[in-house]
């Protein structure tokens, strides 16, 4: 018999989908304009293109388990020994290793809110308690204080660093002040890191309970290959390696990553581009009566409404093909909000011109 809790347990919901909406709604797919999972909308470079069809021949053998020419480059980009260097598939699955190592039943787990659901989920995963922080009156994000004061007992605090949904970084201090008063290992989640240029990966030799995770996801635009990483101790690190599928990454997806890391300064340009689109687009949305957008330090946008209930918006978006998240109901959020990812530009006019004629 399965443990039942698990009937308890909610999906995650990873939003709507092009393929879905196009068939729904028959707007054709080619027209559909996916904002709704925080994704690098441009292109691939040519280089990586051609090194995932280079290693497609090699599709029927198995990856070398120690991934060794990532772990260079990460420790080449990253300024960190490879020592300090963990990989999974994903930055979604480092972080379920993470409790996995640290979680045994009851044990507590301190979640500021509003945040990326997947570490209620997991830590629900392993029967952990989980201690929820809220924000209190308008702020989007509890206080130091009441983090620290949460985190008395605590065996794991998961901090987002630019925070999903909000877009807000934390200060470096702020972090580490929180990492320096707590014998919880605090887990840094840095999926948006490059957007925002701010990171405690230097930290991670120093101190042993912080563990920072990243992901090719966003500004490295392979979420559909799946590669992340943590920066942690080496004991940590260790532990996150021994615990892994031993072929948890594609051939493909590593040579991907590798090759996206010689690329850098490709993806250095697409990022100014995106930042340089985030404020265009938090500059229209605040034009628009009955939004509110919020100041971002990541590659979307959160938007309060004002004027119309998110239902209603997803749906009227749908119909011109424009993917939005709705996450109103996130807990820790008071009132219907949509997230927005930055396009390109011109997914980013449709996005405004379809909320002008929406919200006129
Ligand atoms: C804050 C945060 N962490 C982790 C992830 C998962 O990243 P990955 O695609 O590397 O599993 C996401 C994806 O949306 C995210 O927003």
């Amino acid at each position: 018999m399965h443990r039942l809790s698990l009937e308890y347990l909610e999906s995650y919901d990873a939003g709507e989908f092009p393929e879905d909406i196009s068939e729904r709604y028959g707007v054709p797919r080619e027209k559909i304009v996916n904002l709704n999972s925080n994704e690098n909308p441009y292109p691939l470079p040519e280089s990586i293109l051609r090194a995932i069809a280079e290693e497609a021949r090699q599709a029927a053998r198995y990856p070398n388990p120690s991934y060794a020419e990532l772990k260079r480059k990460l420790s080449h980009y990253t300024g960190l020994p490879e020592e300090n260097i963990a990989l999974a598939n994903g930055a979604g699955e480092l972080l379920s290793h993470l409790c996995t190592l640290f979680l045994e039943p009851l044990d507590r787990v301190v979640i500021p809110l509003p945040t990326y659901t997947m570490y209620a989920f997991l830590a629900m995963l392993r029967d952990a308690s989980i201690a929820f922080v809220e924000p209190h009156g308008r702020e989007l994000y509890p206080s130091l204080d009441e983090i620290l004061s949460a985190a008395e007992d605590a065996k794991l605090i998961f901090l987002c660093s630019p925070n999903n949904p909000t877009g807000a970084a934390m200060v470096k201090g702020d972090i580490m002040r929180i990492v320096a008063g707590t014998e919880a290992t605090v887990v840094v989640d840095e999926a948006y890191f490059e957007f925002c240029g701010r990171s405690v990966a230097d930290k991670v030799r120093e101190y042993e309970n912080l563990v920072v995770v990243r992901s090719f996801s966003k500004f490295f635009g392979l979420a559909g290959l799946r590669v992340g990483y943590a920066l942690a101790s080496e004991k940590i690190a260790e532990l996150l390696e021994k615990i892994r599928n031993p072929f948890c990454i594609s051939r493909i997806a590593e040579k991907a990553a590798v090759k996206a890391i010689e690329e850098v300064e490709y993806f250095n340009r697409a990022k100014d581009r995106i930042i340089q689109e985030r404020e265009r687009l938090f500059n229209e949305l605040q034009k628009i009566r009955g939004l509110k957008p919020y100041p971002s330090e990541a590659n979307f946008l959160l938007v309060k409404l004002l004027g119309i209930p998110a239902g209603e918006l997803m749906e009227k978006l749908y119909r011109r093909g424009i993917i939005v998240r709705n996450v109103s109901g996130l807990p820790g959020l008071k009132g219907d909000h949509v997230r927005i990812t930055v396009g390109t530009p011109e997914e980013n006019r449709r996005l405004i011109s379809a909320l002008r004629e929406i919200l006129a």
